[in-house]
């Protein structure tokens, strides 16, 4: 099979010439494809079949342990001008980037099956949806994208009919950290990724197109692509109303998509729909409100830390044709990871005997891949052509002390400098130090396709006179007291705070001002039954006034570090914020 588009068959072509492969596949997506690639990939041993009467359709990946997560050192962003990607980027002339990692391409498919993989992001028909092709040589990342995006078929139909799509070229080489590279070409609508396996360096639907590319592309076109999980929130009365929120990697996007409200609330007949879990593209409707679809298909969560008790429904839909990568196995082969309450593993993630000495049985940034429709939270709106409106973005960081609970900002422009100065503690999504506290803007420090200073001043655009947009709030589920425990007991109790968002997005709690924003007003944050102490509930929702000018300070030196190119709007807003922590008499 070829295509009946020219130039995807000239790409496909070329790259064939360059890469020298034995056979070419075009993937189309079907049931049967799908059951030969992982029979392949059985007798290969890129795959292990977990338990097929407890786990179904279920496998094991084992990457190889220098391959384990997002390399942001080695993710390139080549704009023609350098300006034009940002200090926020790793940036390479787009000529010299070319040249380098095509050198590393030359033959690297010999012996090998090349895989052309057409995949649309978002519903087949929305027009909000756009699509690209995969050219790899793992069938591994074909696999993964066939449950991480609408793939084959269909996709290729509305390729030919667009006559565009996003050209995406990887291989994983040598897997050597030293010959490794993740270029993006934003005007070339080009990814090239050599040497990883890994699903954020490797499935390049996700973070290499829909973020890095789409936000150059969104920018252009007067839309949003970004970092964030989409979730409904049906109340007692039957209304839904649909919030996106922003955390950086492994800091809880996820598990509030999916999340099982409180007992209390249930009976109540509060239910959560869940239409995406990493990625959100919003564009303007005619109504003046945001409207998001996920681009997504399917969910690549993190393993460890999912249980019956934080994230049930993700358990429910991992017993069933789940690819599992990284994950430890009990002795009746079924997948484990720390955080699980039962079973016991015997090999780790490398495939060795368990041994504490060795770290975590489970990699720490071990994954699942599985289809959005098997959550039993999966909300049919996901496959909307023209989306959900959004009544609230929320933002929010891991941050062990300063940050409140919850607060408000009081307009879109302080919302969008509240989203420009997040910061949070990193984690085991990127090879590098854990735990450190760093600037993590609307969680796309690692994501952002061009000029965090352009992408505020974008963000800023949306603020016209016919726009009805939705409030903007800032959480923080990882405060902790001086015995360094959580003070906030999270997952399922998070729903409290999504109450009081909606609250104050219907116009039913008045909150109360402080400098940083509008908090809680005592008594309208429902914490009962959840036996914190005062102190507590004083520190959760405590502004430390000093703590916060020391912050402010911190944040004016980041925005200036953007120089003359940052919106002067921005930094105004900085200043007021700065003054009113001046102005004010004592914390409230
Ligand atoms: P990516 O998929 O990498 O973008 O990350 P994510 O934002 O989806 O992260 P995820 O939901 O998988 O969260 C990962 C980690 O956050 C796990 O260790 C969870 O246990 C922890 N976590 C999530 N929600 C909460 C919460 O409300 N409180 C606390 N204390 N931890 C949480
Ligand atoms: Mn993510
Ligand atoms: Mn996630």
């Amino acid at each position: 099979m070829t295509s009946k588009l020219a130039s995807l068959n000239q790409w496909v072509d070329e790259v064939a010439a360059l890469t020298t492969p034995e056979k070419i596949h075009w993937c189309d997506g079907s049931e049967a494809e799908n059951q030969a690639l992982v029979e392949l990939m059985l007798e290969r041993g890129d795959l292990i079949e977990l338990n097929q009467d407890t786990h179904p359709g279920c496998y094991l990946h084992r990457s190889d342990p220098k391959d384990v997560a997002r390399v942001e050192k080695l993710t390139l962003v080549c704009h023609p001008n350098r300006e034009d990607a940002g200090p926020n980027n790793q940036w390479m002339a787009p000529d010299e980037a070319n040249a380098k990692i095509d050198a590393l391409f030359e033959g690297c498919m010999k012996g090998r099956t090349m895989y052309v993989v057409p995949y649309c992001m978002g519903p087949i028909g929305s027009p909000i949806a756009r699509c690209g092709v995969e050219i790899t040589d793992s069938p591994y990342v074909v696999a993964n994208m066939r449950i991480m995006t609408r793939m084959g078929k269909a996709a290729q139909e509305r390729i030919e009919r667009e006559g565009s799509f996003v050209k995406g070229l990887h291989s994983t080489g040598e897997l050597d950290p030293e010959r490794r590279w993740i270029m993006h070409f934003p005007e070339e609508l080009s990814i090239k990724s050599y040497g990883s396996g890994y699903g954020g360096n490797a499935l390049l639907g996700k973070k290499c197109h829909a973020l890095r590319i789409a936000s150059h592309q969104a920018r252009t076109e007067g839309w949003l692509a970004e970092h964030m999980l989409i979730v409904g929130i049906e109340n007692p009365q039957g209304q839904i109303h649909y919030v996106a929120a922003a955390f950086p990697s492994a800091c809880g996007k996820t598990n509030l998509a999916m999340l099982i409200p409180p007992e209390g609330y249930r009976n109540n007949g509060w239910k959560i729909w869940t239409v995406g879990d990493d990625i959100c593209w919003m564009t303007p409707g005619e109504d003046g409100r945001l409207w998001a679809i996920n681009p997504e298909a399917g969910y690549f969560g993190v393993a460890p830390g999912t249980s019956a008790k934080t994230n049930p429904n993700a358990l429910a839909m991992l017993d069933r044709n789940a690819i599992f990568t990284n994950v430890a196995v009990t002795a009746d082969m079924q997948p484990w990871w720390e955080g699980l309450p039962d079973g016991k593993p015997v090999k780790d993630w490398q495939g060795r005997d368990v041994d504490p000495a060795n770290g975590p049985a489970a990699h720490p940034n071990s994954r699942f891949t599985v289809s959005a429709s098997q959550c039993p939270s999966w909300s049919p709106e996901a496959e909307s052509s023209q989306g959900v409106p959004i009544s609230a973005i929320v933002f929010g960081g891991r941050r062990q002390s300063l940050v409140p609970l919850v607060f408000e900002a009081r307009d879109w422009t302080h919302g969008v400098l509240v989203g420009a100065s997040m910061a949070s503690e990193t984690t085991a999504a990127a090879t590098g130090q854990v735990g450190v506290v760093r600037r993590d803007p609307m969680a796309m420090k690692p994501f952002c396709g061009y000029n965090f200073a352009d992408y505020f001043a974008h963000w800023l655009s949306f603020d016209t006179p016919d726009a009805k947009l939705p409030k903007i709030f800032h959480v923080n589920w990882f405060r902790k007291n001086a015995d360094g425990k959580f003070l906030w007991p999270g997952f399922g109790e998070n729903m409290r705070v999504l109450e009081w968002m909606l609250k104050r997005v219907t116009g039913q709690a008045e909150g109360v001002a402080s400098p940083i924003g509008t908090l809680p007003a005592d008594g309208e944050l429902n914490l009962d039954g959840l036996g914190l102490d005062d102190d507590a509930v004083a520190e959760l929702f405590a502004v430390d006034r000093d703590g916060w000018r020391d912050e402010m300070v911190a944040i004016g030196e980041y925005l200036d570090s953007y120089g003359d190119r940052m919106p002067a709007a921005l930094k105004a807003e900085r200043q007021r914020v700065a003054d009113a922590l001046d102005a004010a008499e004592a914390a409230p």
